[in-house]
């Protein structure tokens, strides 16, 4: 193992002492009423935020890859002159996955952070339920935008809806059909609350018109991450990324997992990390360690392998350099199966399924097992990226797309 670039592995955590929900500033109290007035009458909660009601537009962001989507949208929406607010629930928390992602994207500074951090599935998604209740009820929007799959995105959804705020949802329809993952839960719940669907791929408006989601709350739009990436492509180096892990001209992979079902079991773990092993002993293989799986990986004896690079998470530009120039992806990311696609990158997805089938059918995608990645990445390597028809609409603008859309609706309402 290396640490290549002498990145050091170092990660942020919770204080001792600290709990769920208490990193960062706390949600400030649901004004006038002591934080009780909804359990007391929700009627007159929803009547008073009405009346506040501003033409202000609340975006709520929490993990890494909802920075990456928001970006276009935020600028787009500036670009026709609306007022917005931010806020960073803190689901995410460390400079690497957080902070990094507002410098490289421009992304301004939150208006707020609800602090809610690390915790189980129920205590981060009620800390956001919380926070965002006493959000929306001080500074309620006229639309509050919600991306992915992430607790953030579901807990902000059940305190807006509650409350009457209109909702959209950035990246609506993605289904995996596999209730076993906490994203399709959330996927599912929060379109169902949302009344602006923004869909990345059409079969997205299949899956919404079947759970009786209405024609008109649909909008195909494309893709927002794909904006992010076209918008930023001159900046990727492949050059300076292989360089800085000594590579030289040898073909590498770069490698990110981070599902519970790949990194939380030991025994999990263990298995990835021989497949992995397997990889290396052909090719350099980089991985930019997700926090979730660094105490299973190191356990396991990630770091052991000779020709195993294992770095911190890294920012986005130097992550996407390192992936314009890699022979292959190794991955368990939603986003980097998109990002792939359109970098025509080979990409290996250690999942039984993907909520993003376009990825296979319109780029080089393929599902793998543990047992089956070795060859597999041989193969592809070998093979190079299938360079079919990209999805429709992934051509840089779903962020003015979203803006355009957004902005007649508020005008009809
Ligand atoms: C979350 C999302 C997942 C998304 C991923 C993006 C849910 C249910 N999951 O998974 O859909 O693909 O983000 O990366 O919302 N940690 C840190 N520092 C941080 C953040 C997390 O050390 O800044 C560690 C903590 O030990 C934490 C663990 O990572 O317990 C998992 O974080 P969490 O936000 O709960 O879920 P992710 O696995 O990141
Ligand atoms: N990413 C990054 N640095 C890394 C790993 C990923 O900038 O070290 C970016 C990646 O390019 C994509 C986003 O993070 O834009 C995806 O986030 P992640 O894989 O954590 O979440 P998912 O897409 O699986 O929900």
């Amino acid at each position: 193992m290396a640490l290549g670039d002498g990145s050091s592995l170092r990660y942020a955590r919770p204080r001792p002492g600290d709990s769920p929900g208490t990193r960062g500033p706390l949600p400030r109290e649901t004004a006038g009423d002591g934080g009780t007035a909804l359990g007391r009458s929700g009627i007159e909660a929803r009547r008073r935020l009405r009346r506040r009601m501003s033409a202000t537009i609340t975006h709520v962001l929490g993990a890494r890859p909802n920075f990456v989507k928001a970006a276009p949208v935020i600028r787009a929406l500036a670009a026709l002159g609306h007022a917005q607010r931010v806020v960073h629930t803190g689901q995410h928390y460390d400079e690497r996955m957080s902070d990094v992602f507002f410098v490289q994207l421009g992304l301004p500074k939150p208006d707020l952070n609800l602090g809610v951090g690390s915790g189980t599935q129920a205590t981060q998604t009620a800390d956001v339920l919380v926070g965002m209740e006493s959000e929306f009820i001080e500074n309620s929007p006229s639309l509050a935008v919600l991306y992915g799959d992430v607790n953030s995105t579901i807990g902000a959804a059940l305190a807006g809806a509650k409350l009457g705020v209109p909702l959209a949802h950035v990246e609506a329809g993605l289904r995996s059909f596999d209730n076993t993952m906490p994203e399709e839960i959330n996927r599912r719940l929060t379109d169902q609350l949302c009344d602006l669907l923004f869909c990345t791929s059409p079969e997205a408006l299949g899956h919404l018109a079947r759970e009786g989601r209405p024609d008109g709350a649909m909008h195909l739009v494309g893709n927002p991450m794909i904006d992010t990436l076209i918008a930023n492509l001159d900046k990727f180096d492949a050059g300076s990324a292989r360089a800085a892990y000594g590579l030289g001209d040898r073909r590498y992979v770069v490698a990110t997992l981070h599902r519970p079902a790949n990194v939380d079991s030991p025994e999990r773990a263990a298995g990835l990390v021989r497949a992995l092993y397997e990889v290396a002993a052909e090719l350099d293989l980089i991985i930019p360690l997700h926090p979730r799986g660094r105490a299973t990986l190191t356990a396991a004896g990630l770091l052991d392998a000779e020709r195993v690079h294992v770095v911190d998470p890294l920012g986005y530009v130097e992550f996407m350099s390192l992936v314009r120039g890699a022979a292959a992806i190794v991955t368990d990311s939603g986003g980097v199966q998109e990002e792939t696609t359109l970098l025509r990158v080979p990409c290996l997805t250690l999942r039984p399924n993907t909520e993003r089938p376009i990825t296979i059918t319109s780029g080089s995608n393929r599902l793998v097992t543990r047992d089956e990645l070795a060859a597999a990445v041989l193969k592809a390597c070998d093979d190079g990226p299938y360079a079919g028809e990209l999805p429709p609409l992934w051509d840089g603008h779903a962020g003015p797309r979203i803006a355009r859309i957004v902005t007649t609706w508020l005008a009809a309402r």
